[in-house]
């Protein structure tokens, strides 16, 4: 059809084809198009290069003496925890299981010489008594840095419908509900003394809609939205999104870093130091790469990015198949 079509674009475009001051101004509209592409290209590279490995940082010590980290017992988490720590921040660490609480925080405090406080919270069942508890302990620090970390997501890429009511609450309860809480603990002192950072860790599946993970990337995109919200709110303190794509970690499912997996270590050392700087951040320059997909059009990233979870749930059904049969195979022998 198009190339039925061609002999008919051909004779309709030969006018202007013939006419000199139409083809210059075509080549002068094609060169302005090619250079401007060309200078912002440019210049993302440049603000990414600067922004990651040249800018100084702010000194986060300075906000007050106690660091706040959910989750800081893997990951991220702990990384933010180390990372705090190592900037002069006593660290009150918060997650579900007192031996690794204990454990992290006899390492940070050997190694960094700051206090710690370990609390043992499960945020799949914040009460209103636990929480008011932990509302408490955290009344009797100066917080100068709260990181929402804790976070759960699927087991694999999954639709809706499959997934059950208990995974449905928890997802819910422990991304957002942790989120508001915490904030809302630590938000008034930090007013006062007008200063305080607080760092939600949302996810790159909060940039845009992400199905078959339906649920996590609905909480991504809430703790991406609430931050934003409350920066406008408070602007004297620093209130920033964190929205990393793969990261080494027991929840990504990864054990190896690649150039676009990093360490969680490697991720925190490159996110933190935006703080103060950026209120959305991808945190680390190969997520500031991969979050162009966002741009493409036509949809073209969501599409990818559904396809490639499709695949993975292919996958890993077909696996846990094969896993299944074998089983029964050896029971039956
Ligand atoms: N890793 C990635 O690729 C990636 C990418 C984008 C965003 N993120 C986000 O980054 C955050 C951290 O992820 P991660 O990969 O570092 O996770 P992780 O390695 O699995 O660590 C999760 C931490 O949360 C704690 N935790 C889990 N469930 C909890 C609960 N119900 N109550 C209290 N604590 C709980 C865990 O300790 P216990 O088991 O002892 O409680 C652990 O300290 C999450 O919000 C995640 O959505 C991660």
């Amino acid at each position: 059809m198009v190339l039925e079509s061609l002999p008919v674009i051909h004779d309709a475009l030969a006018p202007i084809l013939a006419n000199k001051q139409a083809t210059d101004a075509i080549w002068i509209v094609g060169a302005a198009v090619v250079a401007s592409t060309a200078i912002r290209a440019l210049l993302f590279l440049g603000n990414t290069i600067y922004t990651s490995f040249l800018r100084p940082a702010k000194k986060l010590s300075k906000l007050g003496k106690w660091a706040i980290v959910t989750g800081a017992t893997d990951g991220l988490g702990k990384a933010y925890a180390k990372a705090l720590a190592k900037q002069g921040l006593s660290v009150l660490l918060i997650s579900r299981t007192q031996s690794k609480l204990d454990e992290v925080a006899k390492e940070i405090s050997d190694k960094y010489k700051v206090e710690t406080k370990t609390a043992q919270v499960d945020y799949s069942k914040f009460s209103e008594d636990v929480a008011a508890n932990l509302r408490k302990t955290i009344d009797s620090l100066e917080v100068g840095v709260l990181v929402n970390n804790v976070g759960i997501s699927y087991t694999y890429p999954e639709k809706f419908d499959k997934l059950d009511e208990a995974t449905l609450r928890n997802l819910v309860h422990i991304n957002c509900d942790s989120v508001v809480l915490m904030s809302h603990m630590v938000i008034g002192q930090m007013d006062k003394r007008k200063k305080g950072a607080i760092i939600n860790v949302s996810s790159a599946s909060g940039l845009f809609p992400m199905g078959l993970l339906t649920v996590y990337s609905g909480t991504k995109s809430f703790v991406d939205f609430f931050s934003r919200a409350l920066s406008q709110e408070y602007p004297n303190l620093y209130i920033q999104s964190v929205m990393p794509f793969m990261v080494v970690s027991k929840l990504a499912g990864l054990k190896r870093p690649t150039w676009n997996a990093p360490t969680p270590d490697d991720y925190v050392r490159s996110s933190l130091p935006t703080i103060g700087y950026e209120d959305r951040t991808l945190g680390y320059w190969a997520h500031k790469v991969s979050g162009l997909i966002q741009y493409l059009p036509f949809n073209l990233g969501e599409k990818f990015t559904y396809n490639t979870h499709a695949d993975i749930n292919k996958r890993y059904l077909k696996r846990q198949a094969r896993i299944t049969a074998e089983a029964a195979g050896k029971k039956s022998q």
